[in-house]
């Protein structure tokens, strides 16, 4: 199912700023050594991290899924020179296509990645964030959005991208929309946090926490 009528998608994603150099290089590099590049979150779902970064304030971002780095490198662009983004994913040919540019300035100081599975690695990260990016395996969402919980600060922001999975959600009709379908109740039901979900591209939730 389209979510947005697809003129209206064109149309709207002509009129949002376009992408650094360093993203461009980015995907073409992806595209280029993989046949599907289609994880990719792209120009409005990117430039929408970056301005949450920015408008927050945030100093500390985990990112639970990098792919080849194209949300990682958006939201570093809006943190601060002592800023950090931390980000987790489990496959190291998606780490070869991203470290060369996470080992450009100013990604160097401000970027880490860890490979492994973000379910093992999240519970040992000692420290806590502003705002946490949630976009690797769909099955794991309702997990990852506790994990998240523990992980944010108070006043942070959990945001989770592909929460409609292409209007699966509607009539749950495999198991990864119905597991995203149990977080976004999960997340309505959730009386520390304000949401909005927004139908942009594959449908994006924005969480405040309020309160823990
Ligand atoms: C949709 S892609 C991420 C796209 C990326 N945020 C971007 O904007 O380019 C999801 C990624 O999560 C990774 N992934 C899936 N399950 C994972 C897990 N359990 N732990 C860590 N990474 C995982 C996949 O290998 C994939 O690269």
């Amino acid at each position: 199912m389209e979510i947005t009528n697809k003129q209206i998608a064109e149309y709207t994603e002509s009129f949002t700023s376009e992408e650094p150099e360093i993203i461009k290089q980015l995907v073409k590099a992806s595209e280029n050594d993989l046949q599907h590049v289609d994880m990719l979150s792209g120009r409005q779902t990117g430039l929408l991290l970056k301005m949450l970064v920015a408008i927050s304030g945030s100093k500390r971002v985990l990112e639970v899924g990098t792919f080849t780095g194209y949300s990682a490198i958006m939201m570093a662009d809006a943190l601060p020179d002592d800023g950090e983004l931390i980000t987790c994913e489990m496959n190291e040919r998606y780490q070869i296509i991203s470290e060369p540019f996470f080992s450009k300035e100013p990604y160097r100081n401000k970027i880490s990645q860890k490979l492994g599975n973000a379910l093992d690695l999240i519970p040992k990260i000692e420290r806590k964030f502003d705002l946490i990016f949630l976009d690797a395996d769909k099955v794991n969402y309702p997990e990852y959005y506790r994990l998240a919980k523990t992980k944010i600060n108070s006043g942070g922001l959990i945001v989770i991208d592909n929460v409609l999975w292409d209007g699966d959600v509607l009539e749950k009709k495999n198991r990864k929309a119905a597991a995203i379908h149990q977080m976004n109740e999960i997340i309505r039901d959730d009386k520390e946090v304000e949401q909005l979900m927004l139908p942009l591209r594959d449908g994006v939730t924005i969480v405040r926490v309020l309160r823990k």
